[in-house]
């Protein structure tokens, strides 16, 4: 069944980037000229998805306003003559259909997930954590739906962690089946290092089987009060459904304040009309 919705879930706290995150939702804070979760929501386009569903809460309207018309802002614009900032804007709010359904407490991704369903519905779709990008050169989403197609499962996108890194992700126990595609037996949230199933770490893109909601709503609260996404697909994983790509392609973690400007250095460095200034700057800081 081809791939059509997107779960975006925006809910979160983001207490890594507090203050900055306070009053503008983290997934808004900007690269270069956009906030975070358009390049997000782009990539899910250019994948071929057709509806976005955010998952959001009463602290982040500024997301559902970012998608939405704003009729005074484009009559200005049409009056200023400024017609490329316009088709920039018009072409925001019309590459899908937006969505959203609220998380009314943030009780962890498996909980924003299962907020989702009503609007899912029967079909598989896509997940896609708000702070983290794939560098557009190395996207992965379409290889995960071919996988889907010919697998029938859920499909994790999985990389390669650092050791030091370990004990922060979702950890996979796989075998190969074929050229970068796996199969899941296992999955372990955030393990210690010496319990690790092995040092493939599970990112921010999944395709989900719909059949994941009834596994979502059986799963009990675990670390911190969440419900975790990665203990419901473990029980797929558990029963034969769970593949994976393993994926070398390029990742950005936008959600703490590090990750966020090293992610605003490398999409500047993309953009030609920054680049020159930025590289010129940083040759003057750095040497
Ligand atoms: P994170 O765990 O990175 O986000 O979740 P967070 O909880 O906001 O961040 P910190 O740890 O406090 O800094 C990844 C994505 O899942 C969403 C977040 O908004 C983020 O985009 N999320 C997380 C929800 O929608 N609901 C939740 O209950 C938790």
């Amino acid at each position: 069944m081809r791939i059509r919705k997107a779960v975006l879930p925006v809910a979160g706290l983001g207490t890594r980037v507090l203050p900055a995150s306070k009053v503008i939702p983290k997934e808004m804070l900007p690269l270069v000229d956009k906030p975070t979760l358009q390049y997000i929501v782009e990539e899910a386009v250019e994948a071929g998805i057709e509806e976005i569903i955010f998952v959001t809460s009463r602290s982040k309207r500024s997301i559902e306003d970012h998608f939405d018309v704003f009729p005074e802002l484009e009559q200005a614009l049409e009056r200023k003559g400024k017609l490329k900032e316009l088709k920039a804007l018009r072409h925001v709010q019309t590459m899908a259909i937006y969505t959203s359904v609220r998380q009314p407490v943030a009780l962890g991704l498996g909980h924003a997930v299962l907020c989702a369903k009503a609007l899912v519905g029967n079909e598989p779709f896509v997940v896609m954590l708000g702070d983290e990008l794939v560098a557009p050169e190395t996207p992965c989403l379409q290889r995960m739906m071919e996988i889907h197609e010919k697998y029938n499962g859920s499909v994790l996108s999985l990389f390669t962690s650092p050791p030091e890194l370990i004990s922060s992700y979702g950890i996979a126990s796989v075998q190969d089946l074929e050229s970068g595609v796996v199969q899941v037996s296992q999955l372990v949230e955030k393990p210690p290092l010496e319990e690790a199933p092995s040092d493939l770490a599970v990112a921010g893109r999944y395709i989900l089987t719909p059949d994941i909601f009834e596994l979502l709503e059986k799963t009990p609260q675990g670390r911190g009060g969440e419900i975790q996404v990665t203990d419901a697909i473990q029980m797929q994983a558990e029963a034969g459904h769970c593949y994976g790509l393993r994926f070398s392609g390029v990742r950005y973690d936008t959600g703490n304040p590090l990750g966020l400007l090293t992610t605003s250095i490398a999409y500047g460095l993309r953009d030609p009309a920054i680049a020159p200034g930025l590289r010129e700057y940083m040759r003057q800081v750095l040497q």
